[in-house]
């Protein structure tokens, strides 16, 4: 069986600087996998060059289910079955989310009494009938955003799914709603992948395998005894076990950056 998706020496670059060098990474269907990193390592990049995005020099390889997508248009990809998730959901006024999920399932090619069906069912799963009639995102605490996202995944069921930043910005207890969330996806017939710049999610659920993305590579990958090492020392500790230096051109990187190094959330 083919993993859900394949990514081999993939390297993106823009405005002539190199964001992804030679990442390799695969997620099986079933599984659940997450990408930590320090900000600026190039999560998001990665993210926008697997769904099409433009304005990337790309090169290597990217499979989702056996299927070479890295020269296939955006929406193509999409059918085909990779969808990420909003890292900062919009609000719509106006659209119902019980519409526009069903306006997109539809769209993806599921019948329309399928789409009602899977709509009822998930939204009772993941606790989004309080607000299914009502605008998109319209008023939602952070935690509700999320959750109305994985909502739209579960529904909607592509083949891989990628969840950028999914934890960013939310109090504690949202973050473990989200987490619970991530896991009541989990399906034998997808692949997720959660990417966070904190460890701290890693607290309330276990992904099948943890990867560390400094620099535009997979660095590192383990299971429960890399989310300890990171919670206890940081990014901080991963790259001195690896014998990593820092980047030498501080100036290059946003002015957040220096204060966001470890993934503590403090
Ligand atoms: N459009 C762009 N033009 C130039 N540099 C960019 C652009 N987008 C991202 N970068 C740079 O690429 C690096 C990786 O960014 P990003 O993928 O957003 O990292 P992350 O999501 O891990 O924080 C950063 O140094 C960022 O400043
Ligand atoms: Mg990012």
């Amino acid at each position: 069986m083919n993993p859900a998706l394949s990514v081999k020496g993939l390297t993106a670059s823009i405005a002539s600087k190199e964001i992804l060098n030679g990442l390799d990474l695969e997620v099986p269907f079933g599984e659940v996998h997450a990408i930590m990193g320090p900000n600026g390592s190039g999560k998001s990049t990665l993210c926008h060059v697997l769904t099409g995005k433009e304005g990337y020099e790309v090169a290597g390889s990217a499979l989702l289910d056996g299927v070479e997508i890295l020269d296939l248009p955006v929406d193509e990809r999409a059918r085909l079955g990779l969808l990420q998730s909003f890292q900062y959901p919009t609000e719509v006024p106006g659209v119902r989310l019980r519409d526009f999920v069903y306006e997109a399932a539809v769209a993806h090619g599921v019948s329309p009494e399928e789409a009602e069906a899977r709509i009822d069912k998930e939204a009772a799963r993941f606790g989004v009938e309080r607000f299914l009639d009502r605008s998109l995102n319209d008023d939602l605490s952070g935690g509700e955003k999320k959750r109305s996202e994985i909502f739209q995944m579960a529904v909607l069921r592509p083949k891989m799914a990628l969840l950028d930043e999914i934890d960013s910005g939310l109090d504690i207890d949202a973050v473990r709603q989200v987490a619970e969330a991530v896991e009541e996806m989990r399906s034998p017939e997808m692949g997720t992948l959660m990417i966070t710049h904190y460890s701290r999610i890693l607290r309330y659920m276990t992904p099948d395998r943890i990867h560390v993305m400094i620099d535009g590579r997979i660095v590192d990958s383990g299971e429960r005894e890399l989310a300890d090492e990171l919670e206890a020392g940081g990014y901080e500790s991963v790259r001195q076990r690896l014998g990593l230096t820092r980047p030498a051109v501080a100036a290059e990187r946003r002015p957040s950056e220096f204060f966001t190094e470890t993934p503590f959330d403090v």
